[in-house]
């Protein structure tokens, strides 16, 4: 048996329902891989509840008891009792930077059986990426307030990006070598060079020198707020789209919107050199407003589930779990934000249930 070990973090409103919802199917390839693959999944309970009893969210050592895990599998944090900045930089955050976990993944799938404010998907196969860098740029956390000294109303606060040629040049690269597996080899590069003339022109420039290395690879260069019309009017233009921390950020949840919902979205925080595990959570946040109804869509934490298969070489798993999703969407099996009246656990259970029929059909003889 290949054990594989996960750290969930199931943290705050519908984090614990999407984050059981994956947990239910990762139980589900377990039970169908015959004793092959297993899943030892350790829960760390960090909340913002937590934090308000505890004063922090990571304990002392927290950091160390979840490198010892192959992955973290996380849900989201946010609660009106704690700002969003200190529930954030306390759990999130806290873990994406001190592993490493520069590249953040987010694709946008298009399902079947999903209205689309595009009236393009219904007739194109619309697939893209959105390539994040996750370590530094707007989120590093530099600045400070109170800086002109002068007493109220006069307050000046300062929030610094930081582009490093390294930082820009392992994603963009990254970018390039994703862009090399897929059928259409292109990366867009998104900056605001025009306006930010220092950290963005970096960008482009590492971006045409790397490119150099990947003369199979199509490429463009686009501004951000061009490429969020883009997004709208040509998505069949896009492959890999790399993007700056914040860019990316706000990309990812366009894209989400136009394939049906944020509730769709996967997201994959990936340490691609190993030297920490990667974490897989939704894009979506702890939705307080839908909160403890049982029915917020699992699916983009299923889909985030199937990237972390993917990280543990479980390919053919992953894809019959995003094949077992497709099949539930086109079956009109839809949760509240994707127009149906599925409950998260209806909609998992559908999940399951088809994974079961696909593997008894790609496995005929027990394995
Ligand atoms: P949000 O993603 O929580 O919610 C935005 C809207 O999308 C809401 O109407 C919500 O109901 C809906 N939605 C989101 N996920 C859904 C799902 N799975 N199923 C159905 N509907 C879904 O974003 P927000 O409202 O900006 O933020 C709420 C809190 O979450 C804030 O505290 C924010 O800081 C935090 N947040 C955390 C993360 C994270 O942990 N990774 C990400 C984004 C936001
Ligand atoms: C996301 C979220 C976070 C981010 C926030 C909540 C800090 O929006 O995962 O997309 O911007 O990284
Ligand atoms: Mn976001």
């Amino acid at each position: 048996t290949q054990t594989f070990s996960i750290a969930s973090i199931p943290g705050d409103g519908i984090g614990g329902e999407v984050v059981a919802a994956g947990l239910r199917v990762l139980d589900t390839v377990a039970k169908l891989s015959g004793g092959a693959v297993d899943f030892d999944v350790t829960e760390f309970p960090w909340s913002s509840e937590y934090y308000l009893e505890n004063g922090h969210y990571i304990p002392e050592g927290g950091l160390d008891q979840l490198q010892k895990h192959d992955a973290i599998y996380f849900g989201a944090v946010g609660s009106s009792d704690v700002a969003d900045h200190t529930s954030l930089w306390g759990l999130r955050l806290a873990i994406t930077q001190p592993f490493d976990q520069w590249a953040n993944i987010r694709p946008v799938t298009f399902l079947p059986g999903v209205e689309s404010p595009l009236r393009k998907a219904d007739d194109t196969d619309l697939d893209w990426i959105v390539v994040r860098e996750n370590s530094e740029g707007e989120y590093a956390g530099m600045g400070g307030r109170n800086l002109s000294g002068r007493g109220p109303g006069n307050e000046v606060a300062l929030q610094t990006s930081l582009h490093t040629e390294k930082g820009c040049e392992r994603i963009i690269r990254f970018a390039f070598d994703l862009a090399r597996t897929r059928t259409t080899k292109k990366v867009s590069c998104v900056t605001k060079s025009n306006a930010q003339q220092f950290g963005m022109v970096l960008w482009d420039e590492v971006f045409a020198r790397v490119a150099k290395d990947y003369p199979e690879v199509e490429t463009e260069s686009v501004l951000v707020d061009a490429m969020s019309a883009k997004f709208v009017l040509h998505p069949e233009d896009l492959s890999v789209v790399v993007a700056s921390n914040l860019h990316a950020d706000i990309l990812s949840d366009l894209g989400s919107a136009l394939a049906g919902s944020l509730g769709l979205a996967a997201s994959a925080n990936l340490n691609p050199e190993r030297r920490f595990p990667s974490m897989f959570e939704p894009v979506h946040g702890s939705a307080p407003d839908i909160a403890g109804q049982g029915v917020s869509n699992p699916i983009g934490a299923i889909s985030s589930a199937s990237l972390m298969l993917d990280q543990f070489g479980l390919t053919a798993e992953a894809e019959e779990v995003r094949q077992a999703v497709s099949n539930v969407t086109e079956a009109g099996i839809l949760p509240r934000d994707l127009g149906g009246d599925s409950t998260t656990v209806e909609v998992t259970e559908a999940i399951v249930t088809q994974l079961e029929a696909i593997h008894a059909q790609s496995t005929p003889f027990p394995n």
